[in-house]
């Protein structure tokens, strides 16, 4: 166990329960604010380059959905995992009849035991929810181990994290030195009743390496947009706002500096 982490590992039970009392508002969280756009469309560039129409993909952490959606409206088929039972259950709901003949399948579970599905069966797994909640470094390297062995060789992952970069900012602004020695090189953090894990992208790709993974590329989601405040943001020319934040989001100096980042990493092909 590494310094600073809970005993016990993750609450994975008050995390499917806090998230089956949010499924409705964490389906429209993407829609929320030109900063949450900004994420979405961000990301969605990323699923773009690297996942193909047709592909299979596993989204371990699906929540409701949302790019379990926009995966399956490029021609992907998609199997949805997740912690919440009722995020689940309002992606069943909300998901247009004519993308529903490919959704693979949609079940509850952890993505740190995904023995319930065959190895090198997917192109694609995204991880964009449990990295950041699972706060022992064992518990996310068993999501990386189960991510690999489902992936097709050559197959790709999309790993979302949480940076500790805001409130480490809080910190600092508060005076609370503790807390600023604490964040530095990252830990949990509470979020509505969650611990969850923040991590800066050091830490991340020396993770997906040592889980045997080539890091291909790393984004911010918000970069510079997480220093301003919101009446700013709305004021923003949205295209114009996503083209500065496209401009600066794979500043190497700057990935850390957001609120969230992505990386994308290969599972390398030994054949090749
Ligand atoms: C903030 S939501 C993100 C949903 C979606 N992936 C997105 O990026 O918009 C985080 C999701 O991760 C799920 N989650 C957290 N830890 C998990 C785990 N160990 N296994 C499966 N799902 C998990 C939560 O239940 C929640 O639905």
């Amino acid at each position: 166990m590494a310094a600073g982490e809970p005993r016990d590992g993750t609450d994975q039970g008050t995390i499917a329960r806090v998230y089956d009392e949010h499924a409705a508002a964490e389906y429209e969280r993407l829609d929320r604010s030109l900063l949450h756009r900004a994420e979405f469309v961000l990301t969605a560039e990323l699923l773009d380059e690297f996942v193909a129409p047709g592909a299979e993909v596993l989204d371990a952490g699906s929540g409701p959905g949302r790019y379990a959606e926009y995966l399956l409206g490029k021609g992907c088929r998609v199997g949805l995992t997740d912690l919440s039972v009722d995020s689940l259950r309002l992606f069943e709901q909300r998901v247009d009849r004519h993308l529903a003949g490919g959704v693979l399948f949609c079940r509850q579970g952890s993505a740190t035991d995904l023995g319930w599905l065959s190895p090198e069966s997917f192109d694609a797994v995204l991880l964009m929810g449990p990295l950041y909640h699972l706060v022992t470094l064992d518990e996310r390297r068993a999501a990386l181990r189960e991510a690999r062995r489902v992936l097709r060789p050559g197959g790709v992952l999309v790993a979302a994290y949480v940076s500790p970069y805001r409130p480490l900012m809080k910190a600092v602004e508060e005076g609370a030195r503790h807390e600023v020695e604490r964040l530095r090189a990252g830990g949990p953090t509470m979020h509505l009743e969650m611990q969850q894990y923040r991590g800066w992208p050091r830490e991340a790709h020396a993770t997906l390496a040592e889980a045997g993974f080539e890091v291909l590329r790393t984004r911010n989601l918000q970069g510079f947009a997480a220093l301003m405040d919101r009446d700013t943001i709305e004021s923003q020319d949205p295209e114009g706002f996503f083209a500065m934040l496209r401009a600066t989001c794979e500043l190497p100096d700057l990935l850390g500096a957001t609120l969230h980042f992505v990386c994308v990493a290969r599972r390398p092909d030994e054949a090749l």
